[in-house]
């Protein structure tokens, strides 16, 4: 027999993944309740089996807002449009303010750059083929479903106009219950599409796929490691160079946000002549800074340093860019390697950069610019700059990834001696 009791609840607090959150009295959660805000009042219903429903809200936060896409809720890209966009750029800068003063870190935050609608101009869709045909989509949150999203309000236009495109490579890709990730990013040229876990190639598939590159007139399309077409290069413009990625490669989620982050550590690093760029991927930061200082390029991708280094030979205006490929967790850039900088760019992925910022800590570099996407592993990191030379000097939140829990920032450290 199954015994459902309905209950009244408050919401404290969003946890660090948007969802809000009901504590005990002794400020412990006690349970999750995605799409609720805090201060609002729910009713839940409990069954026998520990599960709960929402079935009401009672009492609504003023910042609550009707969603503007329709398929928010179904698909796991968004988590936050039911509130209201200051709401979300305040909780956004909560969160960092309040793991930065864990760490006894209180320093200026400036105004948070929010990227616009429609902007992402890259995105990786998950397509399979159904009894009926083909999905093609994101994930659905915490669950394998596939949920079309022609609708979106995030990613830009000209890839969600490549939807019926992605639906025919998930038709002719998939076997019978895979799962095929489909990388879609803008370039100047068009579209740069890069399939993942397809199945094997063979002639007709080659032949079928390229007639997809045809019909949607792709700059290029990739297969695994396999180019299948490319019509014109896909151009990536960074910091006026025009570079040609691989096939695989990192991008900033947004031009506007990028373009923030590159003016910030431009403008501070004005008055230094010779930068480290550490986890430099193709050169988002290398190539603003190379028209008037050196720059000395690290990351392990050999792929892209590759595309780094033949970009910077064509253009004979750039100061040097010196690459080097390394493992910078395994083996960071040592205070001794680091006597002749005066300037570092630090742009780790979630995972942070505690080695590497060990050494940094110690070191003689006068401005150090931090570029996180995890604000946890950047408040870890900015704790061990500063019990060494630094001061962290100020934070800018940086909205890029939209109505989504996650944050970015950028951050400005200057040495104390
Ligand atoms: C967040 S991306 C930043 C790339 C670049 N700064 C940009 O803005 O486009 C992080 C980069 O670190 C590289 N990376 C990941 N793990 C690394 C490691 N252990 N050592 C060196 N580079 C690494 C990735 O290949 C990626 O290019």
């Amino acid at each position: 027999m199954s015994l459902v009791q309905k209950t009244l609840a408050r919401i404290s607090r969003l946890n660090s993944n948007g969802v809000g959150e009901i504590l005990n009295d002794h400020d412990e959660p006690i349970m999750e309740v995605p799409f609720a805000l805090p201060q609002e009042i729910i009713e839940y219903s409990t069954s026998n089996l520990q599960s709960h429903n929402l079935i009401d809200i009672k009492f609504r936060s003023p910042h609550r807002e009707k969603p503007l896409c329709r398929h928010f809720r179904e698909c796991g890209g968004c988590s936050l449009q039911h509130a209201s966009e200051n709401f979300v750029k305040d909780w956004k800068k909560s969160v960092v303010v309040k793991l930065l003063e864990e760490k006894n870190l209180f320093p200026q935050f400036r105004k948070t750059f929010i990227t616009p609608e429609r902007s992402r101009r890259r995105a990786v869709f998950s397509g399979r083929r159904t009894k009926k045909g083909t999905i093609v989509g994101f994930n659905s949150s915490k669950s394998d479903v596939i949920v079309s999203v022609i609708g979106c309000i995030v990613v830009d236009e000209k890839i969600l106009s490549f939807l019926p495109g992605m639906n025919r490579i998930a038709g002719l890709g998939c076997s019978r219950s895979s799962v095929i990730k489909i990388h879609v990013s803008n370039s100047e040229n068009g579209l740069d599409v890069h399939v993942k876990s397809g199945k094997p190639l063979d002639k007709k598939l080659s032949i079928d796929l390229a007639a997809i590159a045809v019909d949607y007139d792709l700059a290029r399309l990739s297969w695994g490691k396999d180019l299948i077409a490319i019509n014109r290069p896909p151009v990536q413009i960074l910091g006026n160079v025009e570079i040609v990625p691989p096939e695989d490669f990192f991008m900033q989620a947004t031009k506007e946000s990028e373009l923030k982050m590159s003016n910030d550590v431009c403008e501070s690093l004005e008055g230094e002549k010779t930068i480290i760029d550490l986890f430099c991927g193709l050169g988002t930061f290398s190539f603003p800074l190379a028209r008037t200082k050196k720059i000395f390029a690290f990351e392990q991708s050999p792929e892209m340093l590759k595309t780094l280094v033949l970009a910077s030979r064509q253009n004979s205006n750039l100061k040097p860019i010196t690459t080097n490929i390394r493992n910078l967790h395994e083996r960071p850039v040592t205070k001794d390697e680091l006597l002749e900088i005066d300037g570092a760019v630090l742009n780790p992925t979630r995972a942070g950069a505690n080695k590497q910022c060990a050494e940094l800590a110690r070191s003689g570099i006068k401005t150090i610019m931090m570029i996180s996407c995890n604000p946890i592993t950047f408040a870890r990191d900015a704790e061990i700059l500063t019990r060494g030379y630094y001061n962290l000097d100020w934070v800018r939140v940086v909205d890029q990834f939209r109505w989504s829990h996650h944050i970015e920032l950028v951050a400005k450290f200057s040495n104390k001696n």
